[in-house]
């Protein structure tokens, strides 16, 4: 698929998830975030749920969480502008409460259609939520981040093969910084993978 056709299909997301009527979200909302970042990385990085920040600003980690994983991939020496940010919810949940599995469920049509289009060669999902997804969307076992974060899983999507590599919640670690060296050693692994 080409610049511009992607493009386009990502603007025909867009406008699917502001007129998305599909679970309650839409209600409390001011922003929908789709997601943001360039639409050939061959990474996608996807949070839980926007906050009041993204929600006001309709972007993706441009909180406190979004400092520190700005800090992450700095240090990582991972430009943010080349890859996608997104995450499995895409309208903020009242209260920063943990998306409900009905709404992460009614919101997947969004996140698969965002991920077909970029194609990644990795996906990263940070935090117990997101990877119980794809956990979940490919057929693995279900686990805890802290027992699998930093690991390889190797699994076929519908544009091809993909290694899923889980990550703490940059907001994990403001609440717990003993967290803070492992996401760091993880998001300099996740590089390597990228280069290899
Ligand atoms: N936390 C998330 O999971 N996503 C964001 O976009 C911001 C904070």
């Amino acid at each position: 698929m080409d610049g511009a056709s992607k493009r386009e299909r990502l603007e025909g997301v867009t406008a699917e998830v502001r007129a998305c009527r599909l679970c309650p979200l839409h209600e409390g909302r001011m922003n929908p975030v789709v997601g943001g970042g360039s639409l050939d990385s061959p990474l996608v990085l996807v949070g839980e749920a926007p906050g009041r920040k993204e929600d006001e600003q309709g972007k993706p980690f441009v909180g406190s969480a979004g400092k520190l994983l700005d800090s992450m991939l700095e240090e990582a020496n991972l430009e943010r502008s080349k890859l996608f940010i997104t995450n499995i919810v895409k309208c903020r949940p009242p209260n920063n409460r943990r998306p409900l599995s009905k709404e992460v469920r009614a919101c997947s049509t969004h996140l698969e259609t965002l991920l077909g289009i970029i194609s990644p060669r990795v996906i990263a999902p940070m935090g117990n939520s997101s990877t119980g997804h794809f956990l979940r969307m490919f057929g693995l076992e279900k686990a805890k981040i802290g027992d699998i974060h930093g690991n390889v899983f190797r699994v076929e999507a519908s544009w091809g093969d993909v290694i899923l590599f889980p990550l703490y919640h940059p907001a994990a670690v403001l609440y717990n910084r003993t967290l803070e060296q492992e996401l760091k050693d993880d998001f300099a692994a996740l590089r390597r993978l990228l280069e290899g």
